[in-house]
């Protein structure tokens, strides 16, 4: 049985241990979980999933057998420095935004097997899209505990960590994306003056039915032509987009999105 050590006790952390405790057979022999001083929200997390807290997870590193850093990206450099002194080729992993493996070796001792993970909020309910990449030295033992963690919290796709950079913005920051068109399109509906519990419902359900159209049939341009007959009312809407550059205005908030990410991993 492996033991496991999440350092981090945010959104993403409380996702990934709701999803593993949520398995019918969870492989973890212990879950312990730390974070930098909200004692609370440890103690929240123990009486809810059953986990193991503390407040010294560098003291602990040693005696477990994967590391999952679910830590601000900003506090890895510290954290690594630390963990380099502890741990002797334990699996550490990170799901922060721009923390590639490359950046983990570096600041690890040689032959530690490490690799990263990008979730989305949607991890909280077990859908997340999440894409991964793994280090140098991950062997399939590995492999089949980074599936483990990766399939408790939805589906995943292996890439190269420069596909996983390039794609932080689709996988895990366009959600926000698509949050903000469903936020235009209840405005709009509120202006012609039905209510917000109403305008909500009314996005949410066209969003859900847009989505398993999609699902089924998979080609966007052609269930856009299918709603969009030439001349027609919803071809005027298009037009506009178009006009007001929908398309290159997405291109450009995922452009800014990935430039910022990697601006952690310099
Ligand atoms: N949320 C997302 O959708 C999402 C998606 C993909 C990746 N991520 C990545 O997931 C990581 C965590 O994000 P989050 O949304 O879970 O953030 P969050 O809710 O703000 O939680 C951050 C956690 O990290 C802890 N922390 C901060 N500094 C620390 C340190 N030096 N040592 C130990 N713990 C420390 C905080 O502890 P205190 O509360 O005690 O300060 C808190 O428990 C980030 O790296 C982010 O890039 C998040």
């Amino acid at each position: 049985m492996t033991s496991l050590l999440v350092i981090g006790a945010g959104r993403m952390a409380e996702a990934i241990i709701s999803g593993l405790v949520a398995k019918e057979k969870n492989r973890f022999s212990s879950i312990t979980v730390s974070n930098a001083s909200n004692m609370q929200r440890l103690d929240r997390l123990k009486r809810t999933y059953g986990v193991h807290v503390t407040q010294d997870a560098i003291g602990k590193a040693a005696s477990h057998d994967v590391i999952l850093l679910a830590a601000p990206p900003e506090a890895h450099d510290h954290l690594l420095e630390q963990l380099k002194e502890v741990i002797d080729h334990q699996l550490v992993l990170t799901v922060a935004a721009g923390v590639d493996p490359a950046y983990i070796e570096a600041r690890l001792s040689t032959g530690t097997p490490v690799a990263w993970i990008m979730p989305n909020t949607a991890a909280g309910i077990g859908q997340s899209m999440s894409t991964f990449t793994c280090g140098k030295y991950v062997d399939n033992h590995h492999r089949i505990i980074i599936d483990y963690i990766l399939s408790s919290i939805g589906e995943s796709e292996e890439l190269s960590a420069e596909k996983v950079h390039d794609l932080t913005a689709i996988t895990g920051s366009a959600p926000a994306f698509l949050y903000a068109f469903a936020l235009g399109l209840e405005e709009a509906a509120v202006n012609y003056g039905v209510n917000r519990k109403q305008a909500r419902m009314l996005v949410i359900q066209m969003l859900k039915g847009s989505v398993s159209m999609l699902e089924h049939n998979g080609d966007p341009q052609l269930l856009m032509d299918q709603v969009a007959s030439p001349g027609g009312s919803t071809a005027k809407g298009i037009e506009i987009l178009n006009e007001q550059g929908f398309a290159s205005i997405l291109k450009e908030a995922v452009r800014a999105t990935n430039n910022h990410a990697r601006t952690h991993n310099e």
